[in-house]
């Protein structure tokens, strides 16, 4: 199998608030499971960044979906990368709500790998992008005790 992994942005439509994203993403992670896709989807400050890992071709139809969907804009890609490990491969899709739980630890991840306490995703580059993600990963992993 052919393992990818892809990175967007994007900004959340008016109207996009937390609660309406944790109602589509409870559909969304059943689908991805059933795909063989996991990932990690960051909002805050009305912007979105997700990692989509999994086979090249079920990863590129998602992609394709989420990339036409009236609920956010602006979807710019950030980078697509052939891996050999996925990062987030125990989340069929977690998601971090930015301003919720850890804010201090957050603020402080961003500031390291991507140089900025403003969390937005559209001026970052692959490897912040990258970094930020992974640390966060990690930082969730902690809290949760795993
Ligand atoms: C920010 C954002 C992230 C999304 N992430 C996923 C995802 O990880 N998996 C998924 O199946 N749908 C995701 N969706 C929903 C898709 O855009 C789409 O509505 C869903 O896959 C159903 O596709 P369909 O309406 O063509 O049947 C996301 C939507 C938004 C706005």
């Amino acid at each position: 199998m052919l393992t990818i992994r892809l990175l967007y942005s994007s900004a959340a439509a008016v109207g996009m608030t937390y609660g309406a994203l944790a109602e589509l993403m409870a559909q969304a992670q059943d689908r991805n499971s059933a795909h063989g896709i996991t990932g990690m989807l960051c909002y805050g400050s009305g912007r979105f960044l997700q990692a989509l890992e999994g086979d090249r071709t079920a990863v590129n139809a998602l992609y394709h979906r989420i990339a036409t969907d009236k609920r956010h804009r602006a979807c710019q890609l950030i980078s697509v990368e052939e891996i050999a490990a996925r990062d987030f491969p125990e989340w069929s899709m977690k998601v971090v709500n930015w301003e919720d739980g850890d804010t201090a630890r957050r603020r402080a991840l961003l500031a390291a790998d991507a140089g900025t306490s403003l969390f937005d995703p559209g001026t970052m580059t692959n490897g912040q992008a990258t970094a930020f993600l992974r640390h966060l990963a990690d930082l969730e992993r902690e809290l949760a005790g795993d």
